[in-house]
């Protein structure tokens, strides 16, 4: 028997980026359920179920990003386990991408991602360990046409999570990209009902997935039992990226 079965749980401090509703929302409450002590950033005011601390922040903005963690870290103490997850789209076809279009999409989902475990890995290398779980999506690695600075944003996450399990691997701290497929949210709401039909097709596994179903590896691969994992691509995608 595993020498931990049995002992004391401690809550740790969960941070996640963008959780003020979607696939951060059902992230942070699969945490808070978990029994951790957990908190999300938000940029404009939101209304969070009870348990979770709401700090306000942009990932675009550092001095932002640090007086958030300041926060956290006074209420919950060190975030041990950073899920970066906030993120936006501005699909057009590459004809019509501006390089506003390319840039503020990559300021956003990569570089706002490079600045919260920037601040993170402070506290994580002092503690010895750590997780830090980053929201990719299937056309990071399968590509997807009207997305070229989305894919590139979230391909550019898989780099991240790679170079840091080099850098950070031996000091207990793990990183890894969860890559969803079709989720169910504001963000998907949004496409048109024939690219919906159009995706659904492609998928396997013949449905989309709720956000919930993300939520549950995001805690799984944050746990003790996926201390050996880091470095990798966790497709949660119903089939549709298969082998990419
Ligand atoms: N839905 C899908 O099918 C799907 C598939 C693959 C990957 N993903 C990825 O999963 C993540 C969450 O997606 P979702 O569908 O839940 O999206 P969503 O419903 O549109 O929510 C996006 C979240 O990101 C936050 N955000 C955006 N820009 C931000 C910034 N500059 N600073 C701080 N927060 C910011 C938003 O905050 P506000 O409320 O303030 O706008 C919101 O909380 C994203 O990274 C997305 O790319 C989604």
């Amino acid at each position: 028997m595993s020498a931990s079965v049995g002992a004391q749980k401690q809550a740790r401090s969960v941070l996640v980026t963008g959780g003020n509703r979607g696939i951060g929302l059902a992230i942070a409450k699969a945490f808070l359920a978990n029994g951790d002590k957990v908190a999300v950033t938000f940029r404009s005011a939101s209304e969070l179920p009870e348990g979770i601390l709401g700090v306000q922040a942009d990932v675009t903005d550092a001095a932002s990003i640090d007086a958030a963690f300041t926060e956290v870290e006074a209420a919950h103490g060190p975030v041990e386990v950073l899920v970066a997850n906030a993120g936006i789209t501005k699909d057009t076809l590459l004809m019509r991408m501006s390089e506003d279009d390319f840039t503020s999409v990559v300021d956003t989902n990569l570089t706002g991602a490079f600045r919260v475990i920037k601040r993170a890995s402070k506290g994580m290398i002092r503690m010895r360990k750590g997780r830090v779980v980053l929201i990719s999506s299937v056309v990071g690695l399968y590509g997807s046409p009207g997305q070229i600075n989305y894919a590139a944003s979230k391909a550019g996450l898989v780099g991240i999570a790679r170079s840091l399990t080099r850098e950070l691997g031996s000091r207990g701290i793990t990183a890894n990209v969860v890559a969803p497929g079709f989720i169910s949210t504001d963000m998907t709401a949004a496409l048109p009902e024939e690219t919906q039909k159009q995706y659904l097709s492609t998928i396997p596994a013949g449905r989309f997935a709720s956000a919930e179903e993300v939520a549950d590896v995001v805690r799984w691969i944050s746990s003790d039992e996926a201390a050996y994992i880091s470095g990798a691509v966790i497709p949660v995608d119903g089939g549709l990226g298969m082998g990419h």
